[in-house]
């Protein structure tokens, strides 16, 4: 098969080499904003190739990856669901917008195609989506971030809160995930993936705790359900080629595609 992969950054290299050697996979076509990012892996993986226009692209394409951005996802998933693609999406953050949400889930419908979220930076999601089958009372996502992490952002400005004067771990938000993504957008993908998978932007609450001590970003999910109850740490150390990126969610799309092309599929 060929694969269009949407970004040749940290994760798109990343999964580029995962599929080097899977025979599965004929060609990897990319498409990026920096041709040369493209050219300098094709040197080292021969199938990948550069491509300049989409819908020229997706005729040739079974499957469609997009580790890029936000704006990104609004540019490109439509169009590949309109053509009946099955499309990957790690910037999941672009979700939070209702419209183009529903208007995806329509044209996968429509067009009898998939569009898959791989979990992340986060663990515990396909335990929150059986759940989420039935009853669930409460999903809490609290992420624990040392100052440096949170630097820079206005929300702390505005609610005088002086991120070096904390010498103990602090809740430093409460509230729910409509909200607190437009105040910490670096929590925006783990946000959007609960939310989707559980009780929506407006009914999943968020905790964030400053700890000085700090060194990796943890992410724990709590669910309380019909069910029973879930509990999940996600200790994340950053990835080597972006430490902005969590290496866990890197090495997830590699296991949602390999789900997607394989016979095998753990977790369903
Ligand atoms: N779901 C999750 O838990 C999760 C975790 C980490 C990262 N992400 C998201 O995955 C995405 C990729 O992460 P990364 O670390 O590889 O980033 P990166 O910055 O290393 O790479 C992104 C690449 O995409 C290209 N790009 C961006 N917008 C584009 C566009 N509109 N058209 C063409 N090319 C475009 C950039 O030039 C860059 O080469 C980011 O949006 C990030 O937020 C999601």
């Amino acid at each position: 098969m060929n694969i269009c992969i949407i970004g040749c950054g940290s994760i798109g290299r990343r999964l580029a080499r995962a599929l080097e050697n899977m025979d599965e996979v004929e060609n990897i076509h990319f498409i990026e904003r920096k041709k040369e990012k493209v050219e300098a892996l094709a040197e080292e993986i021969a199938k990948v190739k550069y491509a300049d226009d989409f819908e020229d692209i997706l005729e040739k394409c079974q499957l469609v990856v997009e580790t890029a951005s936000q704006g990104a996802v609004k540019e490109y998933v439509p169009k590949a669901l309109e053509k009946g693609k099955d499309v990957v999406v790690m910037s999941i953050g672009a979700f939070v917008d209702d419209d183009l949400r529903e208007k995806c889930k329509l044209l996968a419908k429509q067009n009898n195609c998939k569009i898959y979220f791989p979990s992340g930076a986060i663990c515990g999601i396909d335990g929150l989506s059986a759940a989420s089958t039935e009853e669930i009372e409460e999903v809490i996502l609290i992420s624990y971030k040392s100052p440096k992490a949170l630097k820079d952002l206005k929300y702390f400005a505005k609610q005088g809160i002086k991120l070096g004067d904390i010498k103990k771990p602090k809740v430093v938000y409460e509230g729910f995930a409509r909200d607190a993504v437009q105040h910490f957008p670096k929590n925006v993908n783990v946000a959007a993936t609960i939310a989707i998978a559980g009780l929506g932007f407006e009914r999943t609450r968020v905790k964030i705790i400053v700890d000085p001590k700090a060194t990796r970003n943890t992410h724990r999910l709590i669910v309380k359900s019909k069910s029973g109850e879930i509990e999940s740490w996600t200790t994340n150390l950053p990835f080597p080629e972006n430490p902005r990126t969590s290496y866990l969610a890197a090495l997830s799309v590699i296991s949602a595609v390999k789900k997607i092309i394989g016979n095998v599929w753990v977790g369903a």
